[in-house]
């Protein structure tokens, strides 16, 4: 893992959007990962200005969610897809055909099943952008003693059912469907955003560069090519 420490959250954003852009550039119809939440919502932002004045850019990509909020009204289009869409999708113009995301329809295991299957048909992701937990959860691979390699269903952690995602919903979720670590850690590329408040614990802990599934993103360790970009906020 590589550690960029950087000056603030629109230095952070800027650094990991052109992260991304440089991929794309590479490689234009890759296959992106994208987190929600408010790490990567700046990320997002300057990506939708790339896109501004460069709108050719972003053309072929495809985009497969990390993770939904379980338990939404069968009519909900999720969350996490409300989300993308208006940060992501929309601004970069990428349409409804080259984006996958959890069936909040489905029966959840279902919905992971068929996730996980459309990954090993499109897959590998090429690049992964994920934000930090408070507990140091990636997508909604919680602290547990074992973790599931594959798409899951997962059970919430006390902070993850407080997040502002979720406070925004009606009931508190009680489950999250997400892509398994197997999956996260097959990636190509992965940016991990380490910024926001209340993280300084958690971010003092994946630094101490222990590999244990109490604390999930510290299995990136174990990858090749990650970049980390910390907000020195939290140092
Ligand atoms: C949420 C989501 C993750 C997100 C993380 C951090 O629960 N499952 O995908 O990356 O927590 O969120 P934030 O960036 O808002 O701190």
């Amino acid at each position: 893992m590589h550690v960029h420490t950087c000056e603030n959250y629109d230095r952070l954003s800027a650094h990991a959007a052109a992260l991304v852009a440089a991929d794309v550039e590479r490689k234009h119809d890759l296959l992106l990962c994208p987190a929600t939440g408010s790490s990567p919502t700046g990320t997002y932002r300057d990506l939708a200005r790339r896109a501004a004045t460069d709108p050719q850019l972003f053309r072929s990509i495809s985009v497969i969610a990390l993770d939904e909020w379980g338990g939404l009204a069968e009519t909900d289009p999720g969350a996490t897809t409300g989300y993308l869409k208006e940060h992501l999708l929309t601004p970069l113009g990428i349409p409804t055909e080259r984006f996958t995301a959890f069936d909040t329809a489905a029966d959840p295991a279902t919905a992971c099943g068929r996730i996980r299957a459309q990954l090993e048909r499109i897959g590998p992701i090429d690049v992964c952008v994920l934000g930090l937990g408070v507990n140091g959860h990636i997508g909604f691979n919680e602290p547990t003693p074992s973790l599931v390699p594959h798409c899951h269903v997962a059970r919430l952690s006390e902070e993850s059912r407080r997040h502002a995602m979720a406070r925004a919903m009606k009931k508190p979720p009680e489950f999250g469907l997400t892509l398994g670590m197997r999956e996260i850690l097959a990636a190509r590329h992965i940016i991990l955003l380490v910024t926001g408040d209340g993280k300084q614990s958690v971010a003092a802990k994946l630094l101490g560069k222990e590999v244990t599934t109490m604390l999930p993103a510290s299995l990136l360790w174990l990858h090749d090519h990650v970049d980390c970009l910390v907000d020195m906020a939290l140092l």
